[in-house]
Formats: C-alpha cells, sequence, structure tokens
C-alpha cells in the first residue's frame, strides 16, 4: 500500500511513516520542516530496507500541484502537517490560520477528488474551556474570545473537522477525524512550549523546572506508538468514516506533579520554580484546568487501550534526550 503523511517529518509523522514502513508499505512525506525536522526521519532514510520504499517531499500542502501528484499516487493519507504548539501559534498566528484551514481544505479537496481514505489530525483542543472530565465527543464547545489568540488554533482544527464531516455528508469521502490528547514519545520537541520535552530538557541540565500557573492544571498523556497504531486502524476501518473520534491517555496528572515525577525518573537535582502565566505568555492567555478524554467510542470501535504508562513514557523520552546533546 501507498501511504501519504502530511507532516511526516514532524514528532507523530515521523512515528507513524516509521510502523508503516515496517509494515513493507511505501510511504510519501510532505513536509515544510517549519516544526519538523529531517532529523526525526535520517534513521529511516539510511536503513536499506525502507530506503526504496521511503519518498520525502520537503513542500508546503498549500503547494496544490505537488500535493495533487502525491494524493493521486497513494491509496490512503494522514492530514497531520498544521502548525502546532500554543507558543508557535501566538508567535505565527496568521501563517497557522493559513495552513491549518487552507491546507486542510487542499487535502479534503483532492482526496475527495481522487477518492482516497483520509484521516485528520485534529486536536482536545477544539474542546475548549471545559473543566468537566471526560471530555466526549458529543460536548458542546466554549471557547474565549478572538482577543484571546491561542483559541485560533482550536478554531482553526474545528473548521478542519466540520469541513471533514461536510465532505463525507455531500461526496461520501472516506474521511476519519482524530482528536488527539497530548500525545509524547522520542522525537518531539520543547521548543514550541510541547511540556514533556520542555520539562525533561530542563531536569536533564538540572535547571529549575518551569511551571506555569501553581501547576494544578492536569492533563493525560499518550505515547505516540499507540496513537499511530490508532490512526492506522481508524484510516481503514468504514465504521470510523465520518466519525469523530477522542485519542488520549486515562492517566490524569497535575502538571506539578509531573514535573516532581521527572525529577524522580531523571535522577535530577533541578527544582520546580512557577511562573505565572501573564510572565510567560502575556496577558491574554488563558489555560485550561483540566483535559481528560473519554475513549469509549475509539475503544469500542477498534480496541484503544494505550498500554505504555506516564513511567515508562517518561523512561523513553529521558532516554532519547540524554542521547541527542544537541537538544538537551
Ligand atoms: N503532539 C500532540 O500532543 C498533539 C495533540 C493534538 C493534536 N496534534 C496534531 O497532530 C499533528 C502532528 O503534530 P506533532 O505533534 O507531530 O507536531 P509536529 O510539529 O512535529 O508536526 C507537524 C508537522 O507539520 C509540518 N508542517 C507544518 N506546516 C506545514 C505545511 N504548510 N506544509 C507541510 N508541512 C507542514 C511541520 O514541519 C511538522 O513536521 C498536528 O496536526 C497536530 O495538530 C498533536
Amino acid at each position: 500500500m501507498r501511504v501519504l503523511i502530511s507532516g511526516g517529518a514532524g514528532f507523530i509523522g515521523s512515528h507513524l511513516a516509521e510502523a508503516y514502513l515496517e509494515n513493507g508499505d511505501e510511504v510519501y512525506i510532505i513536509d515544510d520542516l517549519s516544526t519538523g525536522s529531517l532529523d526525526n526521519i535520517a534513521h529511516l532514510k539510511t536503513k536499506s530496507a525502507y530506503q526504496k520504499r521511503l519518498f520525502v517531499h520537503i513542500d508546503t500542502i498549500l503547494n496544490r500541484d505537488i500535493l495533487m501528484e502525491l494524493v493521486g499516487t497513494c491509496d490512503v493519507v494522514h492530514h497531520l502537517a498544521a502548525a502546532v504548539g500554543v507558543e508557535f501559534i501566538l508567535d505565527h498566528p496568521m501563517e497557522s490560520i493559513t495552513t491549518n484551514i487552507q491546507g486542510t481544505e487542499i487535502v479534503l479537496e483532492l482526496c475527495n477528488k481522487f477518492k482516497k481514505r483520509v484521516l485528520i489530525a485534529s486536536t482536545s483542543e477544539v474542546y475548549g474551556k471545559h473543566t468537566h472530565a471526560p471530555l466526549v465527543e458529543t460536548d458542546n464547545i466554549i471557547y474565549g474570545p478572538s482577543s484571546k489568540f491561542r483559541w485560533s488554533y482550536a478554531a482553526s482544527k474545528l473548521m478542519d473537522e466540520f469541513m471533514a464531516l461536510a465532505y463525507f455528508r455531500t461526496t461520501g469521502l472516506n474521511v476519519t477525524v482524530a482528536r488527539l490528547f497530548n500525545t509524547v514519545g522520542p522525537r518531539q520537541t520543547g521548543a514550541y512550549g510541547m511540556v514533556i520535552p520542555r520539562l525533561v530538557g530542563q531536569a536533564l541540565r538540572n535547571e529549575p523546572l518551569t511551571v506555569y500557573g501553581d501547576g494544578k492544571q492536569t492533563r493525560t498523556f499518550t505515547y505516540v506508538r499507540d496513537v499511530v497504531w490508532a490512526f492506522m486502524r481508524l484510516v481503514e476501518n468504514p465504521e470510523a468514516f465520518g466519525q469523530v473520534f477522542n485519542i488520549g491517555g486515562v492517566e490524569e496528572i497535575s502538571i506539578g506533579d509531573l514535573a516532581k515525577r521527572i525529577i524522580t525518573v531523571s535522577g535530577s537535582s533541578s527544582t520546580i520554580q512557577f511562573i505565572p502565566y501573564d510572565k510567560a505568555f502575556g496577558k491574554d492567555f488563558e489555560d485550561m484546568q483540566r483535559r481528560v478524554p473519554g475513549i469509549e467510542k475509539v475503544r469500542k470501535l477498534i480496541g484503544f487501550d494505550p498500554k505504555t504508562h506516564l513511567d515508562a513514557i517518561l523512561t523513553k523520552v529521558i532516554s532519547y534526550m540524554r542521547n541527542r546533546t544537541d537538544i538537551v
């Protein structure tokens, strides 16, 4: 099978590419390297068993001609290319909206033209400001005002979901939406504000771990290969077409406790420093206090049961970052 992965040189995309290559499939990647890196796929490009089955195009998904060729060539599309991460969105507001809305529009239009199965990577951010748990796919959505730019990521991804579902309803496109909660593992970068690599980097340098707010906000974390497993099954399952699925972990932890766990697991001598949100992100910032997924829907359909626990994930990330002195 030929698989196109937009954003395939990114964190999740590179693991997805690896899983398909392990399966014996051909993998086509399109990535503009805005937050991704060729380092993420260097080990795949040099492995002799994969060389003839991996094709990498450094380009933007906004380049319709290239994308048309790639979608036309492949059997299945995973659309992961997006402006990602709170810090990146706040620093590049216009570019982020264009990539996330116009980019997805082009991907969907071409998948529809060539009648290709497609999975759209969405985000738990679309739930907005809820504090109840678990969050389920049918929940209402509450956002802050448009002056608070962090919501532009949520709103743009929500538009992607609407577009995907509209194609399913009007043309029968085989499209599935996966709402990812915090996904973590080796190769994720802390450069754009992702919490685990950022805190692990600080722990390995024995610097204070900077926790934003009072550290009581909670999250769950899912290991990237558990997410990849779900993507590969959802994109093939006719019962998933036209549907939205939460994909996330079930172990809820506060960011303050996460920082303590990272110090323990890494054996660091770091302390924890709490930084008010307005100092970290400016006064317009709002955070969600709690974000826990209900995963019954995806569990029922494909048996999704994330097995990799937080300490095991942290051990993998710490070991990866220890060996990469350039990112620590
Ligand atoms: N990691 C998470 O916790 C998480 C949570 C929710 C949703 N997601 C979604 O999963 C997807 C992958 O995220 P990730 O964590 O791997 O982040 P990432 O930044 O590593 O991956 C995104 C990739 O898209 C590429 N890209 C961005 N704009 C592009 C463009 N215009 N053309 C081509 N390539 C472009 C980047 O260079 C990068 O390689 C994204 O759609 C993101 O919204 C991730």
